[in-house]
């Protein structure tokens, strides 16, 4: 009796089997398990598509959508779209004019930008920012002004801040890789390679009075 019953309960199965992966779908070989993988119910991207009256399955953002993680992604500024400044020269003037960072020059943020430093600009810039990195010693590859030298010294934060949005000649845009956090805590660490003594970067001691 058990196992007629154990038989019948596998004709069944089988049977069933058959009913539910059976389809009516035309080129179809007719033996389909679970046809909802082969045949997804939703539209293919850029296929036709009936329910809108241009046809079209691929949509637009809603009109001023802003992807995440654009600029500025941080609390500390009140602007909430993307980057401002064209990647052109008057960008890179106006950014050096108008953008500021807002995180002070303490020894926190200045060694929290100098871990970061360390992990992506220092191969091509040098541990003191000489432009003497392994990259440029091992060869092939300009070395990069020396922050202190008479060309980046007196770089202003804004314009260090367009080049890491959009890279420079033969520096890349570090944009991807760094948060806008980031990126201006390692001016911060840059600001110290720049000024070593601490001297343009520091603000002037207003309280101290002459004797
Ligand atoms: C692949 C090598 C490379 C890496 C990595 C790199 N740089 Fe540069 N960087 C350069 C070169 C080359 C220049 C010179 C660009 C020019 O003026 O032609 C430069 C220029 C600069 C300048 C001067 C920009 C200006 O406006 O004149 C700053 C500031 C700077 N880099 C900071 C950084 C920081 C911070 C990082 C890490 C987040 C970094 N760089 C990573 C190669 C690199």
């Amino acid at each position: 009796m058990i196992i007629k019953k154990k038989i019948l309960g596998g004709i069944f199965l089988i049977i069933g089997t058959i009913a539910v992966s059976c389809n009516n779908v035309p080129n179809s070989p007719g033996w389909e398990y679970m046809p909802d993988m082969y045949r997804s119910s939703s539209y293919e991207t850029n296929s036709d598509n009936p329910n809108f009256s241009d046809s079209l399955t691929d949509r637009k953002p809603v009109a001023g959508t802003i992807s995440q993680g654009w600029f500025p992604n941080s609390e500390f500024t009140s602007l909430k779209v993307p980057y401002p400044y064209k990647n052109d020269s008057a960008g890179y003037e106006d950014a050096g004019k108008n953008l500021k960072d807002p995180f002070p020059a303490s020894p926190e943020i200045i060694s929290q930008g100098k871990e970061k430093f360390e992990k992506y600009c220092i191969h091509c810039h040098g541990a003191t920012g000489q432009g003497d990195g392994t990259v440029v010693t091992a060869g092939n590859f300009p070395p990069p002004p020396a922050y202190n030298g008479a060309s980046l010294k007196n770089l202003p934060e804004g314009k260090m801040f367009h080049t890491l949005q959009y890279g420079k000649n033969m520096m890349g845009s570090h944009a991807s890789q760094l948060t806008v956090e980031d990126r201006w805590k390692i001016i911060r660490y840059v600001q110290t390679l720049q000024n070593p003594g601490g001297v343009a970067s520091a603000p002037a001691d207003t309280t101290k009075k002459k004797i």
